[in-house]
């Protein structure tokens, strides 16, 4: 469905995709990853052609974008776009920002397409906002009206820039709720993203982007568990530690003395940064072996044990 074969971009001298190919099927769910600076959004931005390739070609169903006559407007349709802010119209209410490129770049009857913007607006869970102007939203909802309003436009490829980056972590579930859902569809999607317990879950293919190239392509399980490049496996290792050090920050809130925290969380440090296995749902299941493994060692007390589980929500 879609066929990257050397593709190159780069800004001010700078070569920021080198030689990008891959090949991307109708159904997949494709998260992109990757250290910050690596090109993935200029990637997604070529696909769709807000951004115009140095060289290379880019086959949507069999249509060059790349070339010099694409009609950019149907490249566009095709692929829906949801970025990081969201990018809604401020001045239009929601049920106006889900219509309104239904009717002006479709052509669709007002009627139609309001019909249809409070069909999709339901979809995600916000048909009792469809007056409400953006700025009355959180961001979890603004992005939610985001999603509605790439669907309206029937498109067959939905592109996903950072969609969870700039919302409030008690955001975060929502939106992606709403990505898993359409998931589930067949929809082919492409998710740059940082979330990768969700990355592990929603998707069937992970790319791994990293010195201006698909560095390393895999299922999550190759890419999370059984990284083979070096690169990958320093990403995903660092990746760990953090989530292992937000638990851990989780823990300082919590009721234990701080010079028990550091002792335990470098305990835990060292035997969560081993295996990649604690992503996503595996994480907690994780933490609660490698919290029963140190009290059966002695290095925490069954009251402590049971202090951080009860933090970690009842493991
Ligand atoms: N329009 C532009 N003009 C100049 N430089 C740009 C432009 N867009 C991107 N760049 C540069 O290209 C590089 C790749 O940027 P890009 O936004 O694609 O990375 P990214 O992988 O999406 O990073 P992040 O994870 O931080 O979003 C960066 O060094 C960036 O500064
Ligand atoms: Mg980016």
């Amino acid at each position: 469905m879609i066929s990257v074969r050397h593709l190159k971009k780069g800004f001010g001298g700078v070569q920021v995709l080198k030689d990008v190919n891959v090949e991307i099927g109708k159904g997949e769910v494709v998260s992109i990853i990757g250290p910050s600076g690596t090109g993935k959004s200029t990637f997604l931005r070529c696909l769709n052609r807000l951004e115009k390739p140095d060289s290379g070609t880019i086959l949507v169903d069999g249509i060059d974008v790349t070339a010099p006559k694409a009609d950019l407007a149907a490249v566009r349709r095709r692929m829906g776009m949801v970025f990081q802010n969201f990018n809604l119209f401020g001045n239009l209410n929601v049920l106006d920002n889900v219509k309104a490129a239904q009717c002006d770049i479709l052509g669709t009857p007002k009627e139609v397409a309001a019909r249809k913007a409070l069909e999709l607006l339901a979809r995600v869970g916000l048909a009792n906002k469809a007056d409400a102007l953006p700025d009355e939203l959180s961001g979890g909802q603004k992005q939610r009206v985001a999603i509605a309003r790439a669907l309206a436009m029937d498109p067959e490829i939905l592109l996903f820039d950072e969609p969870t980056s700039a919302l409030d972590p008690t955001m975060v579930g929502e939106v992606l709720s709403v990505i898993k859902d359409l998931a589930k569809t067949g929809m082919t999607m492409l998710i740059v993203t940082h979330e990768m317990g969700f990355a592990r879950e929603v998707s069937t293919r992970v790319l791994y982007m990293d010195e201006g190239i698909v560095y390393e392509d895999g299922t999550p399980d190759e890419i999370f568990s059984h990284p083979q490049k070096p690169k990958t496996i320093e990403f995903v290792g660092k990746v760990c530690l953090k989530h292992a050090l937000d638990m851990m920050r989780l823990l300082r809130e919590g009721i234990l003395s701080d010079g028990r925290v550091d002792e335990i969380e470098a305990q835990m440090l060292l035997r969560l940064s081993e295996p990649f296995e604690h992503f996503g749902d595996g994480k907690l299941n994780r933490i609660a072996a490698t919290l029963r493994d140190m009290l059966s060692d002695g290095v925490i007390t069954e009251a402590e044990s049971q202090q951080i589980a009860h933090i970690l929500g009842g493991l």
